[in-house]
């Protein structure tokens, strides 16, 4: 059931876990990510900028202070809860951020509208790239930039998959491969070629590596799994259970923890190109 949700829907959270993602995983990595990518977007004055794959918007409110009373700022998500931070964030934002409930193989917008797109961590999650991709290629105009990141595969995200073993244990089949799903299983040739054939130009792939670090082991499993899909079926274990899970968690990623917590590498992609 969890599997099948993910896989229809790419990481669905409640409204309650949309706000533990915003205190956890966006003030973590994404608010940095959104600096970096907006930078490399290039994203001034004047500029009609989509978000796509929204979340709880910081790559939205990033851009906006930068577009000036001219530009313009919208976004699109598929979940509702998302939005709903999102909206609740940007409360008194002038302009306002043009907020909407869509897909990104499907977007809301007509063609050739947007100067400026970027994806962060999104589009690892659906089940058609190509098609957001062209959807994405679509709404910008002629020139347009595009900017996205997303996770490297397990591999190169070592602490990760084992956190999902971990929880493979414990909850019914599907829940570690939720864990598994932002980690995308797509080479750097890979990437390119999917950029390339939907017709972005000058495709530039950097691959970025930053170090992770929580006070423990125990903090890093319990923060990412309360921002999860999987956060209310791992509250609905017994207590016993729960337990149980986190104490596997902090002897499996024994390997990482040192006298000042945990830490290890995080490696994403980041995807420069224009229409
Ligand atoms: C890991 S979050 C990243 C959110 C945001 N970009 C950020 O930087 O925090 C992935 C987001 O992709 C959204 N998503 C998944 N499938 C989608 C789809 N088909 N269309 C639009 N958004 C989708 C999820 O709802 C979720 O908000």
């Amino acid at each position: 059931m969890v599997e099948q949700q993910q896989r229809e829907t790419g990481w669905q959270l409640h409204e309650h876990t949309a706000e533990a993602y915003e205190r956890h995983l966006v003030q973590v990595f994404m608010a940095q990510g959104a600096q970096i990518l907006v930078e490399l977007a290039g994203v001034g004055e004047g500029d009609r900028v989509l978000d796509v794959a929204t979340g709880t918007g910081i790559v939205a409110r990033t851009a906006l202070p930068r577009t000036g009373t001219d530009g313009k700022v919208a976004a699109v998500d598929l979940n509702e809860g998302m939005l709903a931070v999102a909206r609740r964030l940007s409360e008194g934002l002038e302009p306002a951020i043009e907020w909407r409930l869509g897909d990104a193989q499907n977007l809301p917008y007509p063609d050739a509208i947007f100067d400026v797109a970027i994806c962060q961590q999104g589009l690892q999650f659906l089940p058609d790239r190509a098609k957001a991709l062209g959807e994405i290629h679509r709404v910008l105009v002629p020139g347009g930039r595009l900017v996205l990141s997303m996770m490297r595969p397990p591999a190169h995200n070592p602490a990760y998959p084992i956190l999902a073993d971990v929880v493979d244990g414990y909850l019914e089949a599907g829940a570690g491969e939720v864990l598994r799903s932002p980690f995308a299983d797509i080479s750097t040739a890979e990437l390119r070629e999917l950029l390339t054939a939907t017709g972005f130009q000058d495709v530039s792939i950097i691959h970025g590596i930053a170090p992770v670090r929580y006070d423990s082991a125990e903090e890093f499993a319990r923060l990412e799994i309360s921002s999860s899909p999987i956060a209310d079926a791992v509250d609905a274990l017994p207590d016993h259970t729960r337990e149980a899970m986190f104490r596997d968690a902090r002897q499996a990623l024994d390997d990482f923890v040192d006298d000042q917590g945990i830490t290890f590498p995080a490696a994403v992609y980041v995807a420069v190109t224009h229409r």
